[in-house]
């Protein structure tokens, strides 16, 4: 499973890359927003940090729009994924831009039709909202154990499933266990991934020994 991170925060990103566990990037307006910083000097910074693909979302509605802003979007660096709703719109202009060889993240899926209707325009990842379902009481996984079945039953269907939205480590673990494709994950959950209670109280305990039979660092 790849992971993902979900920040346009440079300082956040050029301090978790190193970690050698990171695949790409997710951003949206809003998380770009956040930096206070201009958007397409936001996704030329982070495309520098990292060789793998960040989305960047349009902010245009209409089909015609979104393919032009999505090219200029794919202009800034070779691995921008350009990023579109779960429209009817968004869809017809992933498939255009499919067309073009450009890669399309479909965001904001609430729906495995969304996710079909991704997968049959081509659309190189479906971005399900697992946390935002689950903020209004249904229950967001769901959703990815139904598309991940879906997926499977088509061949033609390569899209990824990329589980956005996460906000627990319980939702990186049912996304690997339903077999989706990649995850992201906000810095703040990314780190709590590694932490485990009797991990720490082990590395306490051998330190202690180590140091009590007479070594030192
Ligand atoms: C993914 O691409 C989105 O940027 C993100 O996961 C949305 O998460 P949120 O529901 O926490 O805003």
């Amino acid at each position: 499973m790849k992971f993902f991170i979900d920040s346009a925060d440079i300082s956040e990103i050029s301090k978790i890359v190193p970690t050698g566990l990171v695949d790409g990037i997710t951003t949206n307006p809003s998380l770009i927003a956040k930096t206070g910083k201009k958007y397409n000097q936001v996704l030329k910074d982070i495309c520098s940090l990292i060789d793998g693909p960040v989305s960047a979302e349009v902010t245009s509605l209409e089909m015609e729009s979104m393919v032009e802003q999505g090219k200029k979007l794919a202009d800034i660096a070779k691995n921008i994924v350009v990023k579109l709703p779960s429209t009817i719109n968004g869809f017809s202009a992933c498939k255009i831009l499919n067309q073009q060889k450009i890669k399309v993240n479909v965001t904001l899926c609430f729906s495995t039709n969304q996710a079909i209707f991704a997968a049959k325009s081509g659309a190189t990842y479906i971005s399900p909202f697992v946390g935002r379902l689950d903020d209004i009481g249904e229950n967001g996984m769901e959703l990815i154990k139904d598309i991940k079945t879906i997926y499977n039953n088509y061949e033609i269907f390569t899209t990824e499933i990329l589980v956005a939205s996460i906000r627990t480590a319980q939702h990186v673990i049912q996304s690997a266990i339903y077999g989706a494709d990649i995850v992201t994950v906000p810095p703040k959950v990314m780190y709590t991934l590694a932490d485990h209670e009797l991990t720490k109280k082990g590395l306490e305990m051998f330190l202690k020994d180590w140091k009590d039979s007479g070594n030192s660092i």
